[in-house]
C-alpha cells in the first residue's frame, strides 16, 4: 500500500465492523430467504462483497449500472441506466445496495425504475449517506455513516476511475484531484 489519499474518514477495520452491524439491521426487517440484492456498478462492489458475506447464503446478487457523473465529482442530475437487470424482480424482496447518497437523483431513479417491475418489497442500503440528501423520500433506507457534504473515495468509491481499491474511506484533497 502506497501513501495515504486525502484525510482518512473510515479505517479499515471501523467499515467492517459497521457492515457486519448492518447485515444485522438487515435481516431484522427482511426476509432472508427470497431476498435480491441489487447492486450498482461500480462503486457499490466491495460494499455488496462484503455484505454478502454477512448475510444468508440463500441471498442472490444482480447488477445495474447508472451513471450521473461523467467523470467530475459533482452529478449532473442527468441519470442514465447504462446496465438494466438480467432477471425478473416481480414478487421478489428487493433490496438496492448503494455505495453512496448524495443528492438522491439516482436513488430516486432507480427506485421508480424497480418500483415499475412489481417487486414484492423495494429497500435500500446505502454504506454512506451524505446530509443533504436527508430530503428525499425512501420507504426504508438503511445507512452505513453519514457524512459531511465532502467528496471522498476509496472502498469502491472513485474520483475519475481511480482509488476504488483503498481499503479505507477518505476526503479527496486538491492535491489528488487530476490536473
Ligand atoms: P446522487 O445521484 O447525487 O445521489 O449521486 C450518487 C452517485 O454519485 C453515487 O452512486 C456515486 O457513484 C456518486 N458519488 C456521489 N458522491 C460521491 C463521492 O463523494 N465520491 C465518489 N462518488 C460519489
Ligand atoms: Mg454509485
Amino acid at each position: 500500500m502506497g501513501d495515504v489519499i486525502g484525510e482518512v474518514l473510515f479505517a479499515e477495520a471501523q467499515i467492517r465492523a459497521r457492515v457486519r452491524e448492518m447485515a444485522q439491521e438487515i435481516t431484522a426487517i427482511l426476509p432472508a430467504k427470497d431476498l435480491l440484492l441489487v447492486a450498482v456498478l461500480k462503486g457499490s462492489l466491495f460494499f455488496l462483497v462484503d455484505l454478502c458475506r454477512e448475510l444468508p447464503a440463500e441471498c442472490e446478487i444482480e447488477f445495474m449500472q447508472v451513471s450521473s457523473y461523467h467523470g467530475g465529482t459533482t452529478s449532473s442530475g442527468d441519470v442514465q441506466i447504462r446496465k438494466d437487470l438480467d432477471v425478473s424482480i416481480e414478487g421478489r424482496d428487493v433490496l438496492i445496495v448503494e455505495d453512496i447518497v448524495d443528492s438522491g437523483a439516482t436513488l430516486s431513479r432507480l427506485l421508480a425504475f424497480l418500483g415499475s417491475k412489481g417487486p414484492r418489497s423495494l429497500s435500500v442500503v446505502t454504506l454512506l449517506s451524505k446530509a443533504r440528501a436527508k430530503g428525499i423520500d425512501v420507504p426504508a433506507m438503511i445507512v452505513g455513516f453519514e457524512i459531511p457534504d465532502e467528496f471522498v473515495v476509496g472502498y469502491g468509491l472513485d474520483y475519475g476511475e481511480r482509488y476504488r481499491g483503498l481499503p479505507y474511506i477518505s476526503i479527496l484533497r486538491e492535491a489528488d484531484r487530476l490536473p
